[in-house]
């Protein structure tokens, strides 16, 4: 197990790539979450049942969408190297349903990657999924915790159903479905079991009153009059109500923590919402870490935890001096916020590469051919990044014998951008040709894929670096 090199009962206010980036190895029981569903909506009302607008503060709020071409191509090109199942998903997602949601998979593929790293071997994942992707991100997870680690598929029926939603023609959609794996089979053995208490009046088919403990808790859920979970319509009129468009029931993640976690384990949420998971955690003596990019997530869990309804939040929350109000109720509670990722202190590496594209890919390059040349010579040196060739032998010829060319080719979807970009001696750049990736190529003139992390130049820091020169260059545009 890893050393946890983070506080406990602790929110960050942050994107959660670089907070799972920054967590030790091993170190959470249980990961219980719902990220954004690909709806294409902006968030208000995106739960699709109330309409309701995101009140309290908007700040960092984007709608669900994700555009294929800004997936970072060193990225699908690594996952290629290292998980040729995810890669051949993603790749037949693009091909049978379309780039949006393949491109949402890359989105979630990353952060699912670091969930397993920083998963105990003895922990277990709850994946909260809707229709639009659920049979595509099964595929992933099959693919990223291996199909021997799945255990269920949880339907939750979501509730009541009123108004316009009642007309469809057609079968009313009314569930969600959640996904359930283990990291590893060791993590079978953790499991409470749940029962629903016998119905009133309840005799056993030998006339018997029901000794025991109930009926035992099957994967659907709130599908039958003794399910005692309420329905995510039910609270709206309730005090749990937050006015996050979606907020899911307490319950239904209370259920979830008790049966897959003990008191005192860590449960980790990283795309908390309004702190559904840490709060059920919370209840349950457990120690819990949220993750969302809102910035006002731990508003939400300060009022959640101490009972404090919308109304009254909102009334707190437009006084001054909240962000003091907010640290000292935190504090009360022993719990924080972070607003900076935590920092590896087990030196391992990140199950996947620091890298993520922020701009539009389909933009011409803002560098010239020559200014991208001139630029990777200055930076990197005359070496080709295929076959380490040093250039600088043939003295101040050298820079005219390497070539500028695209690290994915652009028959592949690769960009003109400066991070798609490498330098090459003309042998390889006649070897790698318009079809071959730089990784292939290295991988045909060294041979193998684990040598390719040996070559003189590594590709994750040069495109970072790119990434970062081209950054600095689109600021001053
Ligand atoms: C479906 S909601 C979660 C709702 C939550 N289960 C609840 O009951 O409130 C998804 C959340 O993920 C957050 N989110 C989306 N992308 C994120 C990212 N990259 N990092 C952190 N949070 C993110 C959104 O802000 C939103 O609050
Ligand atoms: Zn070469």
């Amino acid at each position: 197990m890893g050393e946890q090199n983070f506080p406990d009962n602790v929110i960050y206010e942050l994107d959660n790539l670089p907070v799972l980036r920054g967590m030790n190895t091993e170190t959470v029981d249980l990961i219980a979450t719902d990220p954004p569903f690909n709806t294409k909506r902006n968030r208000s009302g995106s739960a699709g049942f109330y309409v309701d607008n995101w009140k309290w503060g908007d700040t960092g709020i984007l709608p669900d969408q994700w555009k294929w071409n800004e997936v970072h191509p060193i990225w699908l090109e690594e996952i290629k190297d290292e998980n040729k199942a995810l890669y051949d998903v993603i790749q037949a997602t693009r091909r049978c349903h379309g780039e949006d949601i393949a491109a949402f998979l890359c989105f979630l593929s990353v952060r699912l990657l670091e969930m397993h790293r920083v998963l105990k071997p003895t922990g277990s994942i709850y994946l909260h999924c809707d229709h639009t992707a659920n049979a595509y991100i099964r595929m992933c997870m099959d693919a990223i915790f291996g199909a021997k680690n799945f255990r269920n598929e949880i339907v939750w029926r979501i509730g009541w159903i009123s108004g316009f939603k009642t007309q469809k023609r057609g079968w009313i959609r009314n569930h969600d479905t959640i996904l359930y794996y283990l990291k590893t089979q060791k993590a079978a053995k953790l499991f409470n079991k749940e029962y629903i208490p016998y119905p009133e009046g309840y005799v056993r088919r030998d006339g018997k009153p029901p000794t025991g403990k109930g009926i035992p808790m099957e994967d659907t859920w709130n599908c039958n009059a003794a399910d005692v979970l309420d329905s995510i319509m039910i609270k709206s009129f309730s005090t749990e109500k937050t006015g996050s468009p979606d907020q899911k029931p307490l319950a239904l993640y209370e259920r979830i923590i008790r049966a897959s976690s003990n008191p005192g384990d860590l449960v980790l949420d990283p795309f908390a919402g309004c702190a559904t998971t840490p709060i059920a955690a919370h209840n349950h003596g457990r120690r819990w870490v949220g993750i969302d990019r809102r910035k006002d997530a731990r508003f939400h869990v300060v009022c959640r935890m101490l009972g404090i309804k919308k109304e009254e939040a909102e009334a707190i929350r437009a006084r001054p001096h909240l962000t003091n109000w907010i640290d000292k109720q935190l504090a009360k509670k022993d719990s924080h916020y972070r607003t900076t990722p935590p920092v590896r202190t087990d030196e391992g590496e990140t199950a996947a590469p620091i890298l993520e594209q922020i701009y539009p890919a389909d933009n011409r390059s803002v560098f010239s051919h020559a200014e991208m040349h001139k630029l990777l010579v200055e930076r990197f040196g005359l070496l080709c990044w295929g076959c380490d060739f040093d250039a600088s032998l043939y003295g101040d010829r050298g820079a005219r014998y390497l070539e500028l060319d695209h690290i994915n080719p652009r028959s592949a979807g690769g960009h003109n951008h400066l991070d798609n970009r490498a330098l090459l001696c003309s042998p390889c750049n006649r070897d790698k040709s318009d079809r071959m990736t730089l990784i292939e190529l290295r991988r045909k003139t060294m041979g193998g894929a684990r040598n390719a992390r040996k070559h003189r130049i590594d590709l994750r820091e040069a495109s970072m670096w790119c990434r970062d020169r081209l950054m600095q260059e689109l600021r001053k545009t």
